[in-house]
């Protein structure tokens, strides 16, 4: 089986930048030493199984650090067409791929956000060993442990909302190619690749994750983020 990395890295990070007042977008943030977006790049092309890692780019991207990452090695592979959603710059990146690589319909791709940079090599071989050959793929998930609340208008708790059952989503989120394709043209509004599989009637696997593979989306993440990452180089 041939599995293949897909970072969507073309965002602008508006809910950082408007509390932090930097206009650098947060996949290029200093993090432990390196620009955020290269901790996951570095994870995913450590990890023996992942062929190669494409990074989709704004097609205007002026801060992509090509000379800190030319040390990543060859099984990084730079695309610049990047969409004004995530789900857009997902499926042009998957068109771009297959245009560069030919027949890819049933390979695996793993696609993973930019902005989680904790991401470790276990994490991802976990995903591919228990997603192993299902129709419908699978994606790293949290099992949710607060309780949770519905609210008014007025921010006053409406509904207490049962826990049971429900999974915070995370990256990567892994599916065949073709499938993904599909799925993204057939619901080009979703958020995560796991919501297009499921319109077309499919459930992908969850596969049991910890936050320390957080989204940094506001400032304090990027603190979390900076203290999970020195946190493992000591121990
Ligand atoms: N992304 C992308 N293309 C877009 C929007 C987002 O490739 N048009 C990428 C981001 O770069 C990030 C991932 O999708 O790696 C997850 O998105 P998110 O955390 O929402 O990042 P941003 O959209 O950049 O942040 P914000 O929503 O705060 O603007
Ligand atoms: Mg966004």
């Amino acid at each position: 089986m041939t599995y293949h990395a897909l970072v969507p890295a073309a965002g602008s990070g508006s809910r950082m930048g408007a509390l932090s007042g930097c206009a650098l977008p947060k996949q290029y943030l200093p993090l432990a030493g390196q620009p955020m977006i290269r901790h996951a790049l570095a994870t995913l092309c450590a990890t023996p199984a992942i062929m190669d890692v494409f990074v989709v780019l704004a097609p205007d991207d002026i801060h992509w650090p090509a000379a800190a990452m030319a040390t990543l090695g060859p099984k990084l592979r730079v695309l610049r067409c990047g969409g004004d959603t995530r789900a857009r710059s997902v499926a042009n990146g998957l068109r771009a791929m297959a245009g560069e690589l030919g027949e890819i319909g049933n390979d695996w791709v793993l696609v993973h956000d930019a902005a989680r940079p904790c991401l470790t090599v276990a994490m991802v071989e976990n995903l591919i060993a228990e997603v192993g050959e299902e129709d419908a793929g699978g994606l790293l998930a949290m099992p949710v442990a607060d309780t949770l609340k519905r609210s008014d208008d007025n921010g006053r708790v409406r509904q207490t909302v049962s826990r049971d059952g429900l999974w915070q989503a995370q990256t990567p989120q892994m599916f065949r190619h073709r499938l993904l394709l599909d799925a993204l043209d057939f619901a080009p509004q979703v958020t995560d690749e796991a919501s297009a599989i499921e319109t077309l009637g499919l459930s992908p696997r969850l596969v049991a994750a910890d936050v320390s593979n957080l989204k940094v989306t506001y400032p304090l993440d990027l603190q979390l983020a900076a203290w999970i990452l020195q946190n493992r180089e000591q121990s």
